[in-house]
């Protein structure tokens, strides 16, 4: 694992995504890999060239699955119909196939949903992965763990020699983190979900929410089980903040690292499942 290599890559992405941009002109018929991630917070879509190189992505926040679940079907799809649109008209190609991801212990149900959300959005849908092993991948890691903390659940998986021990799920995330700054400001959960996202406030929000991410830790540390030597990362958007990997390693009692863009550490790794199917 090196971090340095898959923070360039983040920062890469990050500015395709920020720009709507492509990173470079896709070649008719080039073989691109895309990643869904259907998460409680948002659906975002990456694309990669097939050395997975970042080649564009986009994303929408959207309120279409609770806790890891598809709970508004028809709009999932009018989402990722719409990403997938913008994405191929900036790309100037049809993206053909991607893969998808479930939360760890969803079941096969819930791996069939969102390959036929990803069917009916209009792609060949490809693997259907567990998104720590997703994570994982991205980041090259194969001895150690990784604490996802996403819009409605915190999950921690530990793995060693490439194989997924373990995997629990808690359902903490950054809706609680919104919770409690609702109730401390005297504001609705929306306003607070939008002010927790400004950068400016960043210092005072966190004072309000670092119990909740302190109880996050708590929680993870019951459940990594990444030998002392072996790196524990933390990703999801809900990590945002500069206070929030020092809180972790403070309760946890050992180093904890993470990685730039947070909220991309995912998809992207879902997209590397991507065998992108050329049309013959
Ligand atoms: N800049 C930011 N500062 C603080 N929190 C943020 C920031 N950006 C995103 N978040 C929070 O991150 C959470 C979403 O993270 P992420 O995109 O990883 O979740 P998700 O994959 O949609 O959800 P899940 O994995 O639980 O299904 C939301 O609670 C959101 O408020
Ligand atoms: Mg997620």
């Amino acid at each position: 694992m090196d971090l340095n290599v898959s923070n360039q890559l983040l920062d890469e992405f990050a500015q395709l995504v920020k720009k709507n941009q492509a990173a470079r002109k896709v070649s008719e018929g080039e073989k691109l890999k895309v990643g869904v991630d259907l998460g409680t917070s948002s659906i975002v879509l990456a694309v990669l060239d097939h050395e997975d190189n970042p080649i564009y992505g986009n994303f929408q926040y959207a309120d279409v699955v609770r806790d890891g679940i598809v709970v508004n079907y028809i709009e999932s799809v009018q989402i990722l119909k719409k990403l997938k649109a913008q994405a191929e008209e900036v790309l100037g190609v049809e993206l053909l196939s991607a893969s998808g991801a479930i939360p760890p212990g969803t079941g096969e149900n819930s791996q069939k949903i969102v390959a036929n959300v990803i069917g009916d959005a209009g792609f060949i849908p490809q693997a259907i992965v567990d998104e720590p092993t997703a994570a994982a991948k991205f980041l090259h890691l194969d001895d150690g763990s990784v604490i996802d903390v996403g819009g409605g659940t915190t999950g921690i998986s530990n793995f060693q020699d490439g194989q997924q021990l373990s995997v629990f799920d808690e359902p903490t995330g950054g809706f609680h983190m919104s919770l409690v700054l609702a109730g401390a400001k005297g504001i609705t959960v929306d306003e607070a979900e939008l002010l927790k996202r400004e950068a400016p406030n960043e210092k005072e929000i966190f004072g309000v929410i670092r119990p909740v991410a302190e109880k996050m830790a708590s929680i993870s540390k019951q459940y990594v089980v990444a030998k002392e030597e072996d790196p524990v990362l933390l990703v999801g958007g809900a990590t945002n903040f500069t206070d929030f990997i020092p809180t972790f390693t403070k309760v946890m009692k050992r180093p904890v690292v993470g990685p730039h863009f947070p909220q991309f550490v995912t998809p992207l790794g879902i997209a590397m499942y991507d065998q992108g199917e050329l049309d013959e």
